[in-house]
């Protein structure tokens, strides 16, 4: 997690500065710091909260044309105003921001402390700065290359030195770095969205590499000494800054977003004529798909939970083994990796670091895996190398929506592009394509008519715990619905499959405990009424999803939330949506911070 960006050129760094910790803040936003050179000093300012109050409490600035700044999502040590970045040597002559983890820093620390360094945070960070004080002689690039030789574990980091206003020095090892190379100016920073506003051409930085970076030029080598050819790209993507165009949050906004990021999705890609669909960042023939025997999506979050469905759409349709696995365990956990198995790395944001560390771990296992990536140009993407774009547009809200459903999309576009080489028909493929193409407009009509969320919102909002039930495809929508519900709600509450709830979870219940059950019409709702029968015969107060018109299971309700009838494979895209508005509206009720839910980040870049 956290932000780093860093400004050298011919303009004022401190509002560039500032500008670049805004749009970095999604990354982490527990405190704030900046480092300016100035006439030979390194002036500093760092703040608890966000880059808002950072920004509002600078009480002189130096006029300086170099910085670096950091946002942090807290790993070691409590969220404090020592804690937070930049952090210092001694002397106060090198200021260091850093994104990662550095495992060794007990070792580390202890070394130091001998030396007579007293520490003045709790952070693994702030060894860095002393160690590279420990290797300085007057050069820059090797003392930073001599510090990280003793560092295990993940950095992306940015250093300043008093002595040198005309450089910053950047590494990475697991933590993105991107520089971007403007006319005039260069600017470091975690991701590439606030780079576009100075540049399009920019350089990515590789694992174990090191730059030195001043206002026009980049040298940068291997901290093992070799040369490295650096490549410049121009980077296409939509990173324009988000507004609330009118809403009161980005979540409400960004749910209602849904059907034009679902259309952005498919545009292009559904062959309605042939009954199938193209995706051509996988860059497979039909033949490639015909030898693909299995498939694993590799996720964490709500990714995870558009994995799933993207499984069970694989295994119904396509009739071929398919399983989603959450990245941090996957990853870590000796993973069996076939060569006719075809992997997926789901990501919204394409930094998150399991997600990550599973592709590489696929990889290294002779893997194939593609990415289903939103954010364009970022590290998953292109470790992945190939795979598909969900074009959701930027999402900024820390809880997702539209990355799930456009995720879903995507997974769907790919089901029946395998499905067509195996038992589809022409005939089905195209009553799949069709459906598809009608989404936007199912997810619209949704979103113009939502049914009672509110009665729904005063059911759950003080109870101390909410069950959410679901089979099959339902039970990866009551997945993302309890997510959800924590995340921005920070109600306790838990998502069972609807069979498994008597095998234990049916010991929550008591008179009044909220049940939310997703049972749209689908092959398994009469069993799901059975179940709505056992929670209710216990006291439970039920709130249902259901497909509409169906009065029966309306009926059974206390409180009925009608989504349009879609085909069952299609389903979470609707019963999703609800589930999206109740914990908005509950998140509302009960006072939280929508956008910028306690303790999460919007990226999740450590381990
Ligand atoms: O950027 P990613 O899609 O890789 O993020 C994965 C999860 O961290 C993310 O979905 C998280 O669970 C969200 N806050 C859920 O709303």
């Amino acid at each position: 997690m956290c932000g780093i960006f860093g400004y050298i050129g011919s303009k004022k760094a401190l509002p560039r500065l500032m500008e670049g910790l805004h749009r970095l803040e999604y990354r982490g936003y527990d405190s704030a710091g900046v480092a300016l050179l100035h006439d030979g000093r390194i002036w500093t300012h760092r703040r608890v909260g966000r880059v808002i109050q950072l920004e509002r409490t600078l009480n002189e600035p130096p006029d300086s044309r170099t910085g670096i700044a950091h946002t942090r999502w807290a790993t070691h040590g409590g969220i404090t105003e020592d804690n937070a970045h930049p952090h210092l040597d001694t002397e106060g002559r090198i200021a260091v921001v850093h994104n990662g983890i550095i495992e060794n820093m007990t070792t580390l620390r202890a070394q130091l402390e001998k030396e007579g360094v007293v520490f003045r945070s709790e952070t693994d960070s702030e060894v860095l700065p002393h160690l590279i004080r420990h290797f300085y002689r007057g050069n820059p690039l090797e003392a930073v290359n001599s510090a990280l030789q003793e560092v295990r574990g993940s950095y992306g980091i940015a250093v300043l030195f008093a002595d040198h206003p005309d450089c910053i020095v950047a590494a990475r090892n697991g933590s993105p770095l991107v520089v971007g190379l403007g006319d005039g100016e260069t600017v470091i920073a975690s991701d590439p969205q606030p780079v576009v506003a100075h540049t399009r051409r920019v350089v990515y930085l590789e694992d174990r590499e090191i730059a030195l970076v001043t206002a026009d030029d980049i040298e940068l080598q291997r901290l093992d000494g070799t040369a490295v050819n650096t490549e410049v790209e121009v980077i296409s993507g939509d990173y324009d800054v988000a507004d609330q165009r009118g809403y009161p949050h980005f979540m409400l906004k960004e749910i209602h977003e849904q059907p034009e990021a679902i259309e952005r999705c498919l545009r292009g890609r559904i062959q309605e004529e042939e009954g199938n669909a193209r995706l051509g960042g996988l860059n497979m023939t039909p033949r490639d798909l015909l030898q693909v025997n299995s498939v694993t999506n590799v996720a964490c979050g709500t990714a995870y939970h558009a994995g799933l469905v993207g499984a069970m759409a694989i295994e119904a349709l396509a009739r071929i083994p398919a399983r989603a696995e959450i990245a941090s365990e996957y990853r870590h956990r000796r993973p069996i990796v076939s060569p006719d198995t075809l992997f997926f790395a789901i990501s919204q944001s394409g930094e998150t670091a399991d997600t990550l560390g599973a592709v590489q771990e696929i990889r290294l296992k002779g893997g194939h895996c593609m990415g289903v990536v939103n954010v364009v140009g970022s590290t998953i993407a292109r470790e992945c190398g190939a795979g598909t774009y969900v074009y959701a547009g930027p999402e900024v809200a820390v809880a997702s929506t539209k990355a799930f459903t456009s995720q879903v999309t995507a997974l769907l576009l790919f089901t029946l592009m395998l499905a067509r080489t195996r038992n589809l028909s022409l005939g089905e493929g195209r009553r799949v394509a069709r459906v598809l193409k009608e989404m936007p407009s199912k997810v619209a009509e949704y979103l113009q008519r939502p049914g009672p969320i509110d009665e729904a919102t005063a059911v759950v909002r003080d109870a101390p715990y909410v069950l959410f039930l679901g089979r099959g495809f339902s039970y990866a929508a009551a997945l993302e619905g309890a997510l959800k519900l924590k995340e921005i709600a920070y109600v306790a509450c838990e998502a069972y499959p609807a069979g498994e709830m008597k095998h234990g979870p049916i010991a929550m219940l008591e008179e009044g405990t909220p049940v939310l059950v997703v049972a749209p019409r689908d092959d398994q709702r009469d069993k799901a009424i059975s179940n709505m029968k056992e929670v209710q015969a216990r006291g439970a107060r039920l709130i249902v999803v259901h497909t509409a018109g169906d009065d029966e299971v309306a009926a059974l309700a206390d409180v009925a939330i009608p989504v349009p009838p879609v085909p069952y494979w299609a389903s979470p895209l609707v019963t999703v949506l609800p589930l999206q508005l109740l914990a908005y509206q509950t998140g509302l009720a009960l006072g939280r911070d929508i956008d910028r839910p306690r303790n999460l980040a919007k990226s999740v870049t450590v381990e």
